[in-house]
């Protein structure tokens, strides 16, 4: 079952985004039709609103180019909108913001550091004295199944321990807000439920607690967003906007069981309902559009 998402919860957000528009100023290049060097205007993102609450898991989902990687790098005060507003417990972003953890689909480890080195990075930048990184890094590699690996380089780890150690690197410093641009989606199909629900596992235990993260993941995969979130963002691009914004009812904890729930006629029947809504974001209805 899934419902339409209100955002009149009564409590107040810890992210929103109020009408907001975001246009890139793209140089042209091409010759022929377009004069060189003369620039146009692109519209990212069409009049954004959304808001969420402490604690939530919200999965943005849509075609590639419709602004999904854009709205985290809002969050992250990497970009600036063009209109509207966006905050983070009442302030606009600001940066660097050490409340916050960004992970990538790429892992973007450093291959000249070890795992521990790695994972280490963000709580150099925290000024963290050297025994407590180490302590606490061997502590994330554990909770991230990664025990004995730590003084392994990039080389030596297949995709998915890559993808376990910038896991661990994100969870490091503890953020209470997480950014997660596709972070399973260079992973076969049998690791990427299992770092699911690692992942899951790790972030359901504080489950009712003021711990519980607050969780912004962006992915391609209708049935990973249904799958991990408690709410589900559709996009659509040209311009980027929200098409449909869901609450996902399907109960928690789900990490012991992810690999049973994708076969319930609940979830069935949910990423059918958001696919049918998501197609209209493939194919022809896809143009580039000018302000
Ligand atoms: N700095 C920039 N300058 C110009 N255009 C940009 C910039 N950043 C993003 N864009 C454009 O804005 C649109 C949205 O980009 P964004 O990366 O947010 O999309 P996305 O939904 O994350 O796509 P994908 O699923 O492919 O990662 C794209 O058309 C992109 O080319
Ligand atoms: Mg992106």
């Amino acid at each position: 079952m899934t419902t339409e998402a209100t955002t009149d919860t009564g409590a107040e957000p810890l992210i929103s985004f109020q009408n907001v528009r975001q246009v890139f100023r793209l140089q042209g290049q091409r010759s022929g039709a377009g004069a060189p060097g003369r620039s146009r205007e692109f519209v990212a993102l069409d009049d954004v609103t959304v808001d969420i609450a402490p604690g939530q898991f919200v999965a943005l989902v849509g075609a590639s180019g419709c602004g999904k990687t854009t709205m985290l790098n809002m969050l992250a005060g990497l970009v600036t909108p063009s209109e509207g507003r966006v905050s983070l417990a009442g302030a606009p972003p600001r940066l660097p913001n050490m409340d916050i953890g960004y992970m990538f689909a790429r892992d973007a480890l450093l291959p000249w550091r070890t795992a521990r080195k790695n994972v280490e990075l963000p709580l150099e930048t925290r000024g963290w004295d050297r025994a407590r990184r180490r302590e606490r890094a061997g502590e994330v590699l554990s909770l991230v199944g990664l025990e004995g690996r730590e003084s392994q380089f990039r080389l030596q780890l297949s995709q998915g321990m890559r993808q376990r150690v910038a896991l661990a690197r994100t969870l490091a410093p503890d953020p209470s807000i997480l950014l997660m641009d596709e972070p399973f989606a260079a992973l076969d199909a049998r690791t990427k439920l299992t770092l699911q629900a690692e992942f899951l596992r790790i972030w359901e235990q504080h489950q009712g607690s003021e711990r519980r993260k607050t969780v912004v993941f962006v992915t391609h995969d209708l049935q990973e967003a249904v799958l991990l979130a408690d709410r589900v963002i559709v996009m659509l691009p040209n311009p980027g906007r929200i098409a449909e914004d869901r609450v996902i009812d399907l109960p928690r904890p789900r990490a012991k069981a992810l690999g049973e729930i994708q076969f319930t006629d609940e979830f069935k029947r949910t990423t059918h309902d958001l696919f049918e809504r998501l197609e209209g974001a493939i194919g022809d209805r896809a143009r580039p559009v000018e302000s």
